[in-house]
């Protein structure tokens, strides 16, 4: 989502090169042959050359006139004479990526030079320094794009990109770089796209590239950033700031067209409150551009204007909720605050002046909101009161409790009060709400009607293993529901009662001590349940006949199944739904062998009539009895016959 820009760009490109491929005869792959050398008898005619994944050390002049793309990428090279690429004129894509290009720079460097209309240059994985970079770069008037990656630079400076003006697109990720000289960039007109990523940069102070549409900072020591504030418009649209050490906001261009922002991972919130941060992010601000003039709100004007539409704020510090500040982003739909230490969000909002009035605050746009693993407890109604648009609110591995119903808050009415409500989250309020999650936040009860005000599509309950779930609790909701997730709660089936959901399409119950399946659930249209390590010992035939006409996945194991009651399994494989566990899905025979449900399937007759326990009883018994009157009638007979016995027979 956020890298449409570059997917844009790379689909362009691919568009470029399945133009130049159509004629199979001009393009030639040697890649991964074992070779030590170009081959000789190369066609004049080729356009694409690829030699990549050999062991060629060393090129030699090579006669291509019509070449117009060549990988060497993956060799051993190290030495290029200097008059290997001067029959090349066509040559627009060269890939020398990972090779060993730090030796022989001289005669290596003055090859490069030759080919003056050279369009795309990789020589990433080449331990090049700064120097040997310089020269490298030299006379490239018509590149457009360079990727430098994971090499050994440490300083970019003005010079380096003096001969390649044109350039539009400059990756010099995974280097050693903490230091860029002013002026390296700005001469570049065309400069939209700019990886930086994972180098030593410790701060970025007066962001001055314009033009630039896509800026990467990610997995440096940045600690802060900051632009001049004037009016002439930036076209930056996408910034990654992640993985750094910022401590405040990033000070970004006033005028700008910033949409996706990245702070993931960095220190933001580690000041005691948002308005020291905002404060102390203005110091910084007037001490770098020495304005001692007037005390003004720099972060905040800025962001008023930004149009972000994504922020990325997890693993961060925060201890409290910046409200002001987000809420300032007018555009923003999705906000990630996941795996921050907010407690309670509360809503202390800073009035007007001295007029004490009320501000107005909300998130007006926002959609999608993270704050998973923050040890949330309280939310004040008044921070849900302004989340109008919201549709996704991920609460996962927090500790909040659902109120009981929307009423108890209606009756409050002042700020004060709204804000002391602290022992519950009544989500009745979000009226726009589609998809909830509540998964491990140890919620004790789920009252009746928590959820009647929303229209929920997806919610998931999982692993709150003390919940009590109120019979009515999704009362209000069964009509949208389409997703539902109760696994792990420890619960029982006389503890569940699901009502008639005639939209549900998942249903995953696994990791419970369930042994009925919910007869409601005949109103549902499933396509997947999920009912492993349960204490099932049969399923109701005809509720599986029901949902077998939408039934697609269904997963079984870690049961108790009764072979020998398993007409559901037999209609399952007949209708043959989707069993993925199936062959981990074991069944037991009414003595205590367990065999594997597939082998039982096999042969049921001969697991379930001839070789149980229970007719072998039967068996025995009947002998015995058998025998039994079999001796009394040869004694009979025997005495009947023999009169001489008589005596002892009487006896
Ligand atoms: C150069 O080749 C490598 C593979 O060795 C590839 O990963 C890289 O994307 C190529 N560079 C360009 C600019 O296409
Ligand atoms: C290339 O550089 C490596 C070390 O970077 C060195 O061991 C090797 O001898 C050099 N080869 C040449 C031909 O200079
Ligand atoms: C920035 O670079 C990092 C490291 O290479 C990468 O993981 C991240 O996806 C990039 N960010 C964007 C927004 O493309
Ligand atoms: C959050 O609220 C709870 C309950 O009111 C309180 O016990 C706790 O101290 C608060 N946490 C913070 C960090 O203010
Ligand atoms: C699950 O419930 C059983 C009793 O039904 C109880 O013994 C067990 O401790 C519970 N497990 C958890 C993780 O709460
Ligand atoms: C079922 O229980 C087994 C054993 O306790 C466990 O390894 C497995 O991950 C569980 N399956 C699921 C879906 O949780
Ligand atoms: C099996 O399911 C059907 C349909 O849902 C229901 O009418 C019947 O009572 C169930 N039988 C048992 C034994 O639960």
């Amino acid at each position: 989502m956020f890298s449409n820009l570059l997917l844009l760009w790379s689909f362009s490109h691919e568009l470029y090169l399945t133009e130049v491929k159509h004629d199979a005869s001009k393009e030639q792959s040697w890649n991964n042959q074992n070779l030590y050398s170009v081959p000789l008898d190369l066609d004049v005619r080729l356009t694409r050359l690829d030699l990549s994944n050999n062991f060629i050390r060393q090129l030699h002049t090579l006669v291509l006139p019509y070449l117009e793309q060549l990988d060497l990428s993956a060799n051993q090279l190290d030495l290029i004479s200097e008059d290997a690429f001067e029959n090349l004129a066509q040559l627009e894509e060269l890939n020398l990526s990972r090779n060993a290009l730090n030796n022989n720079t001289g005669s290596n460097s003055k090859a490069l030079q030759s080919i003056t209309e050279l369009k795309s240059l990789d020589i990433s994985f080449n331990s090049l320094s700064d120097d040997a970079v310089e020269l490298y770069l030299r006379n490239k008037y018509s590149l457009d794009q360079l990727k430098m990656t994971g090499n050994v630079l440490t300083r970019l400076s003005h010079s380096l990109f003096k001969e390649c003006k044109g350039l539009r697109a400059i990756t010099i990720d995974d280097n050693l770089i903490s230091v860029i000289e002013e002026g390296t960039f700005e001469p570049l007109t065309q400069l939209e796209m700019l990886n930086l990523a994972k180098n030593n940069l410790g701060q970025i102070c007066d962001f001055k590239l314009r033009r630039l549409k896509y800026l990467n900072l990610s997995r440096n020591s940045v600690e802060f950033f900051v632009t001049r504030e004037h009016d002439q418009l930036y076209n930056l649209e996408i910034l990654d700031l992640s993985f750094n050490q910022l401590l405040y906001f990033p000070i970004v261009p006033k005028m700008n067209r910033l949409k996706f922002l990245h702070l993931q991972n960095n220190m933001l919130g580690s000041l005691n409150s948002e308005a020291t941060m905002v404060s102390e992010a203005n110091y910084l601000y007037n001490e770098i551009f020495n304005e001692r003039t007037i005390r003004k709100n720099n972060l905040h004007a800025n962001w008023r204007m930004m149009p972000l539409i994504y922020i990325d704020l997890s693993y961060n510090h925060f201890r409290t909720f910046p409200v002001e500040t987000l809420s300032l982003l007018l555009s923003l739909e999705t906000l990630n605050f996941g795996n921050n230490c907010v407690q309670n969000i509360t809503w202390n909002i800073r009035n007007y002046g001295d007029s004490g009035e009320q501000r107005q605050l909300s998130f007006p746009s926002l959609k999608d909101l993270d704050l998973r693993s923050n040890g949330l407890v309280n939310i004040s109604p008044l921070f849900l009161n302004a989340l109008t648009k919201i549709e996704t609110l991920n609460l996962q591995d927090n500790s909040v409790q659902p109120c009981a119903s929307l009423d108890n808050v209606r009756s409050f009415q002042t700020t004060q009060q709204l804000n002391l409500i602290t022992s519950c989250v009544a989500f009745g309020q979000l009226r726009t709400l589609k998809h909830l999650n509540l998964k491990d936040n140890n919620i004790k009860m789920l009252h009746p009607n928590v959820f009647q005000k929303n229209s929920l599509v997806s919610l998931n309950l999982a692993r709150n293993t003390h919940m009590v779930i109120h019979e009515g609790a999704l009362e209000g909701v069964q009509a949208t529901l389409e997703s539902l997730i109760i696994s792990e709660i420890n619960i029982t089936s006389s503890d569940l009662t699901l009502p008639c959901m005639p939209a549900l399409t998942q249903l995953k119950i696994s990791n419970n001590h369930l042994d009925v399946l919910p007869s409601g659930l005949s109103c549902s249209p499933l396509k997947e349940i999920d009912i492993r390590n349960n204490t099932f010992i049969t399923l109701n035939d005809s509720l599986i006949d029901a949902l077998s006409v939408h039934l697609q996945v269904m997963f079984i194991s870690g049961n108790n199944f009764n072979c020998c009651d398993s007409q559901w399994l037999i209609i399952l494989k007949e209708l043959q739904i989707n069993l993925p566990d199936v062959s981990d899905t074991k069944c037991f025979t009414l003595g205590d062998s367990s065999i594997v449900v597939m082998e039982y399937l096999k042969s049921p007759l001969f697991h379930c009539l001839l070789h149980t326990k229970a007719q072998e009883v039967h068996f025995g018994q009947m002998l015995i009895v058998v025998l039994f009157l079999l001796v009394m009638l040869t004694v009979f007979i025997i005495c009947t016959r023999k009169p001489c016995c008589s005596r002892s027979c009487i006896v």
